[in-house]
């Protein structure tokens, strides 16, 4: 008889044959940082997760550096909105104060950038308005200048989220053509219009204030179409490619991992998150076990990188 559960039998063999492993080294971890001083305020909707300014940030990092996580995401909450967003390539915005701050006091912890307009539009659309629709290529003129910002500022890598075509061509050439040639790009690749953005979008104050974001983020129902973007990516010069969500998508991460020949990262949202802290908190399931075993599950789709709100208390567990 065939009998798959001999090598079962104990720990010792399970640990032999198994096939996938996480590693601190796997993580990328948020962080919110607003405008302000005196500001930690935790997100109602993302337990353990804050909101600080910069004077508060330190404890943070500290932390993140001591758990020996490679990478911070940042997201720039800031005090003024306007209808371009034009505060994202403020030289002294929130992100790039944050940036210079972090490679200052901890060169070594890697400084990555989400490259987005929402969090910074009246709006609260990923780019500029005309006709009531986001017009991509004048928003690709304006992600530009927030890249180059950025770079200027010492990011390490830059993650453009907000799904305008053409996208990493244009930070690609601008940034080759600024000095910046060394500088990579993680594409957010295949990124769906997802309602598992909602504890996101109360965090950041990014909701938009009309319509939804269907006109360029991808439909949850395709497929093929996510192999497509990604080519699109790739040829044009991503150095990795991201699917977000990552728990939905799972079989995406699949695809893209089968297909290019690059690392591929997912993004482990905020209400994935949110759903994981809400059912252990009422004790309808063992939060610990539950989000080892979702970030495990990304991994062994293909993930070579996962960008998790979990990384913290995750390193913890792998740490012991
Ligand atoms: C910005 C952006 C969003 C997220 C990351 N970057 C929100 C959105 O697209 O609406 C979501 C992250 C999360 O839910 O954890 N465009």
């Amino acid at each position: 008889m065939f009998r798959t559960r001999r090598l079962r039998r104990s720990e010792a063999i399970r640990r032999l044959v198994r096939e996938t492993t996480l590693s601190v080294n796997d993580f990328v971890y948020p962080l919110f940082i607003e405008e302000g001083t005196n500001i930690e305020t935790e997100i109602a909707s993302m337990p353990g997760i804050m909101r600080f300014s910069l004077d508060k940030i330190a404890k943070e990092l500290d932390e993140v550096v001591a758990l020996k996580i490679p990478a911070v995401l940042l997201f720039g909450i800031p005090s003024a909105k306007d209808d371009e967003g034009t505060e994202t390539w403020n030289e002294n915005g929130i992100i790039q104060k944050a940036i210079r701050f972090i490679k200052q006091n901890y060169p070594d912890l890697y400084v990555i950038t989400d490259v987005c307009f929402c969090e910074y539009t009246s709006h609260g659309h990923c780019g500029i308005i005309y006709e009531n629709d986001v017009d991509n290529d004048a928003t690709l003129v304006n992600i530009a200048k927030q890249v180059i910002s950025h770079a200027k500022a010492g990011v390490d890598m830059v993650a453009p989220s907000g799904m305008m075509d053409g996208t990493i061509d244009m930070i690609r050439q601008s940034l080759d053509n600024s000095g910046f040639a060394n500088l990579p790009i993680m594409a957010y690749s295949v990124k769906y219009a997802s309602a598992f953005y909602g504890p996101f979008r109360d965090a950041a104050d990014s909701a938009p204030t009309f319509g939804d974001r269907k006109t360029y983020q991808m439909d949850p129902s395709n497929r093929e179409e996510g192999l497509r973007k990604a080519t699109f990516d790739d040829e044009e010069g991503a150095d990795i490619l991201m699917v977000k969500p990552a728990l939905s998508y799972l079989d995406i991460i699949r695809d893209l991992k089968n297909n290019f020949d690059r690392p591929i990262a997912c993004y482990n949202v905020s209400g994935e998150y949110a759903m994981i802290k809400a059912a252990a908190e009422k004790g309808w399931i063992d939060g610990e076990k539950v989000m080892m075993e979702s970030l495990l599950s990304m991994k062994r789709a293909g993930a070579d990188i996962i960008i998790t709100y979990f990384a913290k208390e995750a390193a913890k567990v792998l740490n012991k």
